[in-house]
C-alpha cells in the first residue's frame, strides 16, 4: 500500500529520498510528501498527486539536513488531498510521521487527544500517531520511548517512521503487521517499507518483526522490543541487481517484466533440477523433507493472481504427486470453520510475502500447529519468515502493479514442488525426468511467444473500445482465463470475466451479443473439442471471438475473428505459455486507451490491509 522511506546520513538527502520513493511508487500513488529537520525545524512538502509532482516541487529547494522522511500514499482514511498526504504532524510541527497501514482505533484516540487540547488538521488515522508521540515527548519521554508508548495504545496494522526536532539525530521505526526494513552502512541509515527502495544503497537489510522498534542513527541501527529488550537481528542479503528495479529502456515496468519471463523462469529453475534422478532439489524444504513424506492433504492459500497460480498448482500437485489438494482464498479461509487433519500441510503463495489477508491465514494455520510452507518472491518478507519452510521464486523485484513474471515463476515453482512431492511418492524416475525436461524447454517457448508481441498489439488495438470481455478456458487453462480477465480489468478498466467455457451455458451466455467479445484458450490438448463446442455457442449468439490456439492447428483459426497461435506445449505446463499473450493483450489495450499500466487506479502492489 503506502511506501515509506527514512534516511539519515551525509548524502544529498532530497535526491536519495526521491529516487528511493520513485521505486516505491508502485505501492501507492495518489499523493506524496516529505519532511526534513533543518536548523532545528521540520520543513516539508506535500502534493495531492504523483511522486513526479513532488520531485518538481523539490527542485526549487536546497535542503542539506537529515533525518528526512518520504512517503507515497494509497488512501485508506481521507481523500487524497495535500492535507491528508504524509508526513503527518503534531500540533507544533515538532514531530513528523509516515505510515503504511491502518490504525483501527484512531477515532477513540483522536477524541481523547482533542479533549487534552490537541488540534488535528487532517482526516487521516496517521495523524493520531504524531499527536501521541508529541504527548509522550511532552511528558519527558525520548523519541523511542514515546513511539513505544504510542504502540501500546494504537491498534491495527502499521509500519511507521518518525522524526522529531526534540530528538533530531535519529529516526524511529516500528512495525505491526506492515513491513519495515532498516539498514545502515557508511552512507547512513535507512528505513523503508520495501527492499526495492534502498537496495541501491545497501544490500544487507534487517526485517523488523511485529512489536519491534528500531532506532536508526548515522552510526548504526538498534532494535528493541516492547519491553525495551535489545534484539540481535540477522541481516538478510538481498541480491537484486539495481537494474532489475529500473525500466531499462522499456516504457513501463509491466512490459519489461512480461519480456523478462524467459529469464525469470530460468532463474526459478536454476540449480534445482536433478535430471538424472528425475528429481528436484529444493534447499528451503530440506528441514521438512521427512515430514512432507507423510503429508496426505495440502491446502494452497493466496490472493489475486497468486490465487490463480494456486488453482493451477492444485491440478499439478494432484496430477503429478497424487496428493489431494485444496485451494482457498486466503481472505476467506480464516472465516470458515474448517476441520484440520493430522497429516495436513498448508502452502502460502505470495509475490510480496506481505499480503495482509495471506498473512492472517498463515497466523491461523500456525496457531493450529500445522505445517506451513511459503512460495514467496521477496526474500526475507513476512510470509517467508513466519512459515516453517519454503521455496523462493527468484524472479527478481516485480514493480509493475499487475503481476506477470511472478505468476509464471509461481507456476514454475509449483511444478518443481509437485515433482519433489511426486518423487517422494509414486512418480517414477522417467515420469519425473519427462516433466522436468519439458519444464526446462519452456523459457525458449516463452521467447517465441514474446516475438509475437506486435501481432498481439494489433489484435489489442481492435478490441480496446469494447466495454465487456469474456475470457474462457478449460481445465489447466480455466485459471489462466481468470488471470487474463484480471489483467485486462485491472489496467484497462474494461469489465472482464473469466469463465470455465463449460460454465457459460449455465448462465453467463445470456450476456453474449455482438458487443461482448470472448478470448478463448483453445489449445491442441484434451479440451480442444469441448472448447470448440463452447466457442460455437458464443458465435451462434454473434459474440466476436479471439482464439488462442496451438501452432500447426490451422483449423482452429476458423472459429474466431482473430487468432494467436503459440508453440505446442504439454497440457499441465501450458498456462506458463498461454498466459503470456493474455498479459500482452491487456498491456496493449491499456496503452492504446492512454492508461498507465504501472499505476492502475485504486490499486497498490502490496496489499498490507485486510
Ligand atoms: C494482480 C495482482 C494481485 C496480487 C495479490 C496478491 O495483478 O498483482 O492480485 O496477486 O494482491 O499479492 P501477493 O502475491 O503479493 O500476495
Amino acid at each position: 500500500m503506502c511506501g515509506i522511506i527514512g534516511y539519515i546520513g551525509p548524502k544529498d538527502n532530497l535526491e536519495l529520498g526521491m529516487n528511493s520513493l520513485k521505486r516505491l511508487e508502485y505501492r501507492g500513488y495518489d499523493s506524496a510528501g516529505m519532511a526534513i529537520i533543518e536548523e532545528g525545524k521540520i520543513s516539508s512538502e506535500r502534493v495531492a498527486g504523483k511522486v513526479n509532482e513532488l520531485r518538481e516541487k523539490l527542485k526549487e529547494r536546497d535542503s542539506e539536513g537529515t533525518p528526512c522522511l518520504f512517503h507515497s500514499r494509497w488512501a485508506t482514511h481521507g481523500k487524497p488531498t495535500k492535507e491528508n498526504a504524509h508526513p503527518q504532524f503534531d500540533c507544533k510541527r515538532e514531530v513528523a510521521v509516515v505510515h503504511n497501514g491502518i490504525i483501527e482505533n484512531h477515532k477513540e484516540l483522536k477524541e481523547m487527544l482533542e479533549k487534552e487540547g490537541h488540534e488535528f488538521s487532517s482526516e487521516t488515522d496517521t495523524e493520531t500517531i504524531a499527536h501521541l508521540v508529541e504527548k509522550f515527548q511532552g511528558e519527558g519521554s525520548s523519541l523511542e520511548d514515546a513511539v513505544r508508548k504510542t504502540m501500546e495504545l494504537i491498534r491495527g496494522a502499521y509500519g511507521i517512521a518518525v522524526i522529531s526536532t526534540k530528538d533530531p539525530e535519529k529516526i524511529v521505526a516500528a512495525r505491526m503487521s506492515s513491513p519495515v526494513i532498516v539498514s545502515s552502512n557508511k552512507e547512513g541509515g535507512f528505513v523503508a517499507s520495501d527492499p526495492a527502495a534502498i537496495v541501491e544503497h545497501s544490500s544487507k537489510m534487517i526485517f523488523l518483526e511485529d512489536g519491534e522498534l528500531a532506532v536508526i542513527k548515522r552510526g548504526g541501527v538498534e532494535v528493541t522490543d516492547m519491553a525495551k529488550r535489545k534484539k540481535e537481528k540477522e541481516e538478510v542479503r538481498i541480491d537484486w541487481d539495481i537494474k532489475e528495479a529500473q525500466k531499462s529502456g522499456y516504457p513501463h515496468f509491466m512490459i519489461k517484466e512480461i519480456m523478462e519471463q524467459p529469464e525469470t523462469i530460468e532463474n526459478t529453475l536454476r540449480g534445482r533440477i536433478i535430471k538424472e534422478d528425475g528429481d528436484v532439489k529444493l534447499g528451503g524444504l530440506e528441514q521438512v523433507r521427512e515430514e512432507l513424506k507423510g503429508v496426505e492433504k495440502l491446502t494452497l492459500l493466496a490472493c489475486g493472481t497468486s490465487y490463480y497460480a494456486s488453482m493451477i498448482g492444485k491440478f499439478l500437485i494432484e496430477e503429478i504427486a497424487g496428493i489431494p489438494t485444496e485451494v482457498d482464498l486466503a481472505s476467506e479461509f480464516r472465516y470458515r470453520k474448517r476441520p484440520y487433519g493430522r497429516r495436513e500441510a498448508f502452502a502460502f503463495i505470495s509475490q510480496s510475502g506481505e499480503t495482509a489477508d495471506t498473512l492472517k491465514a498463515l497466523e491461523e494455520v500456525n496457531n493450529k500447529g500445522a505445517l506451513s510452507l511459503g512460495i514467496v518472491n521477496v526474500v526475507g518478507s513476512s510470509i517467508s519468515r513466519y512459515t516453517d519452510a519454503g521455496i523462493y521464486n527468484h524472479a527478481g523485484p516485480e514493480i509493475g502493479v499487475a503481476s506477470t513474471k511472478a505468476f509464471t515463476s509461481q507456476l514454475a515453482v509449483l511444478t518443481l514442488f509437485s515433482v519433489f512431492l511426486g518423487r517422494q511418492r509414486n512418480l517414477s524416475l522417467n515420469e519425473g525426468r519427462e516433466i522436468l525436461e519439458k519444464l526446462e524447454s519452456l523459457p525458449s517457448k516463452v521467447r517465441e511467444v514474446l516475438e509475437k508481441k506486435d501481432e498481439i498489439k494489433e489484435v489489442a488495438k481492435k478490441y480496446g473500445e469494447y466495454e465487456n470481455f469474456l475470457f474462457m478456458g478449460r481445465r489447466y487453462n480455466f485459471p489462466t482465463a481468470l488471470e487474463g480477465a484480471l489483467k485486462l480489468k485491472e489496467i484497462s478498466y474494461i469489465h472482464a470475466e473469466g469463465y470455465s467455457a463449460a460454465e457459460m451455458k449455465h448462465g453467463a451466455i445470456a450476456l453474449i451479443d455482438e458487443s461482448f467479445p470472448a478470448f478463448a484458450i483453445a489449445l491442441s490438448d484434451s479440451m480442444r473439442e469441448k472448447m470448440v463446442s463452447n466457442i460455437e455457442e458464443i458465435r451462434a449468439r454473434s459474440g466476436p471471438v479471439i482464439i488462442l490456439g496451438t501452432e500447426g492447428d490451422e483449423g482452429i483459426k476458423e472459429y474466431g475473428e482473430d487468432s494467436i497461435l503459440i508453440p505446442e506445449v504439454t497440457e499441465p505446463l501450458s498456462p506458463l505459455l498461454s498466459v503470456v499473450p493474455l498479459q500482452l493483450f491487456a498491456y496493449y489495450v491499456a496503452v492504446s486507451k492512454g492508461f498507465d499500466p504501472d499505476k492502475p487506479r485504486n490499486l497498490s502492489k502490496v496489499v498490507t490491509v485486510e
